[in-house]
């Protein structure tokens, strides 16, 4: 099994709104295995933007219900558009959206994907609005179905694809960054958080892959450059973080 994140900082361009990189992830595609894969994809200028205005995180207010929704919409128009080219490349993928799957404050119920995968079927799922036990409202981050799905299924590998080549030791940036090329999980990683992003962005992330770290070996590499991954499932060198 192979777990691989499609950030939205790669399918997207993070700063203008609904901006999809449709030749992007058609690339990205190419380099995919069939089968035995489970895909997540990030929010972006799909979901970041409106999910900020709306101070979504914050929890439930009345004045919020249209922008929780349209964040909603504009998700699975975002996710309509991956599935759509994962099955132009012969990717027989079938879209999971957390909103419909749980409620926060539970645990994601993953039956679905385990039924998805034992037919040969390749689940997405996607950072989404989703309801809350306690505030209400909330997002799913796309980091937070990796780390559930990771736990879950132990995959050989475990890939972020990002619009760098890795992690940094500070905001890429940052004229003086340099790659992180190995981050060992125990040891507090010198990054600069200077991001936008509701879900916490690059330290959220790196808590994440910690964790994953347990049960996978974790990759951050550029989803720019795609031919990387397949160097990854190869077990070729390449460019990228790997996280021990
Ligand atoms: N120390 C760092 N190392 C690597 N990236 C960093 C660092 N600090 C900030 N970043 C930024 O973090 C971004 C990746 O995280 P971000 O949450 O923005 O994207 P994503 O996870 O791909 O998108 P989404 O959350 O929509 O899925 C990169 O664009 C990078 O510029
Ligand atoms: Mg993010």
């Amino acid at each position: 099994m192979i777990l691989i994140k499609l950030g939205g900082s790669v399918i997207s361009d993070k700063r203008k709104y609904k901006e999809f990189r449709e030749e992007g992830v058609r690339k990205i595609v190419k380099y995919l295995p069939k089968r035995d894969l489970i895909l997540v994809h990030g929010g972006g200028s799909y979901g970041h933007i409106l999910a900020q205005e709306y101070r979504i995180r914050e929890g439930f207010e009345e004045w919020k219900r249209i922008g929780f929704a349209r964040i909603g919409v504009d998700m699975q128009e975002l996710n309509l558009k991956i599935l759509n080219i994962l099955l132009e490349e012969d990717i027989p993928a079938i879209s999971v959206p957390p909103h419909s799957l749980f409620v926060m404050g539970n645990s994601p119920n993953l039956e679905i994907f385990h039924y998805a995968v034992n037919l040969g079927f390749v689940p997405l799922t996607f950072g989404d609005i989703i309801l809350h036990r306690e505030q209400g409202i909330d997002i799913c981050s796309g980091d937070y179905m990796m780390l559930h799905l990771a736990r879950e299924f132990r995959p050989q590998f475990t890939i972020f694809l990002t619009d760098v080549d890795g992690i940094y030791d500070r905001d890429p940036e940052e004229k003086d960054a340099k790659l992180i090329e190995v981050l060992e999980r125990d040891v507090e990683p010198e990054t600069a958080i200077k991001v936008k992003d509701v879900t916490g962005g690059i330290a959220y992330k790196i808590r994440v892959m910690r964790e994953i770290a347990n049960y996978s070996k974790v990759y951050v590499l550029n989803g720019f450059h795609p031919e990387r991954i397949r160097s990854i499932i190869e077990g070729e060198k390449t460019v990228g973080t790997v996280v021990k």
